[in-house]
């Protein structure tokens, strides 16, 4: 049995938003490793433009793009964008996102902060999956990742907005799964634990990791690789039957900040 084709994305066309740092550079480089053509995209122009170049100094294919997730024309941009330049979108990953923190005290923020997580976490992956989604049906490879959080399922302090936006996230994804299974669209969520990036150094402590270390069986915090690996499963062909799926990566248990 050859299993080599079963993780290989050799022609299909990726699009990842925030693809300049932590979790969507590392899924950047993970789908270009195993073939794609990966457009990387950013809030900042110079993080995209360094993911791209370490994808291409290890022999990948990728361009960078400017992309603010919270701006609907960006939004618009970037699938028209791809399209011009590789031809198609085969691989949508929703990465950017934003939240939480434990600084969500439901008494100091306000609507337009609960807005913008929401437009963030929620609106602009339902955009960019309804701008995508004609591409993928014209070339019959569809795959849609949402990067989700542990947050969505566990009930914490000062992480309501957060957390209720993460669960509509994939609540979204299970039903678009039925919208978009028959245009041979699949939709799915890969739920990170506490994994490092610069946003959860920004809140660790030595405190907050002892407890989290408390609670996880694999004895370690999640590295960027551990939830790539994850997104590769739902982009590649081995995952042809999944679809309306959430996956928790959390070494197989619960890290909070509280
Ligand atoms: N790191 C964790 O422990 C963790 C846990 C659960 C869920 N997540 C989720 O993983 C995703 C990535 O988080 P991360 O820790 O890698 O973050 P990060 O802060 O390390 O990187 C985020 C990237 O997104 C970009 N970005 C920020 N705002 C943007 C916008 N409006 N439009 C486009 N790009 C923007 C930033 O420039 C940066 O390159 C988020 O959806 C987050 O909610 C992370």
């Amino acid at each position: 049995m050859d299993i080599s084709n079963l993780f290989d994305l050799d022609g299909k066309v990726a699009v990842v938003t925030g693809g300049g740092d932590g979790i969507g550079k590392c899924v950047c480089e993970t789908l270009a490793a195993a073939g794609a053509k990966v457009v990387v995209s950013d809030l900042s122009a110079e993080k995209a433009a360094a993911t791209v170049a370490d994808i291409t100094a290890s022999g990948g294919t990728a361009v960078s793009t400017v992309c603010n997730v919270l701006a609907e024309d960006d939004l618009v941009r970037l699938i028209d964008f791809t399209v011009t330049t590789f031809g198609t979108v085969n691989i949508l990953v929703n990465n950017a996102g934003m939240g939480g923190g434990g600084r969500e005290n439901p008494m100091m923020i306000d609507r337009a902060y609960v807005e913008r997580i929401y437009a963030i976490n929620v609106f602009a992956p339902w955009q960019l999956a309804k701008l995508a989604a004609p591409h993928m049906q014209r070339s019959g490879y569809g795959s849609i990742i949402n990067i989700t959080s542990m947050s969505s399922i566990n009930n914490d302090p000062n992480m309501a907005i957060y957390g209720s936006s993460k669960a509509a996230l994939n609540h979204m994804a299970s039903n678009l799964a039925h919208d978009y299974g028959p245009m041979g669209i699949r939709v799915n969520c890969v739920g990170p634990g506490a994994t490092r990036t610069k946003a959860l150094e920004s809140v660790l402590t030595p405190e907050i990791e002892e407890r989290m270390l408390a609670h996880t069986p694999i004895h370690r915090l999640g590295n960027v690789s551990d939830i790539a690996g994850a997104v590769l499963y739902f982009a590649a062909p081995i995952s042809a039957w999944v679809s309306g799926q959430t996956l928790m990566v959390n070494g197989g248990g619960v890290q909070t900040l509280d």
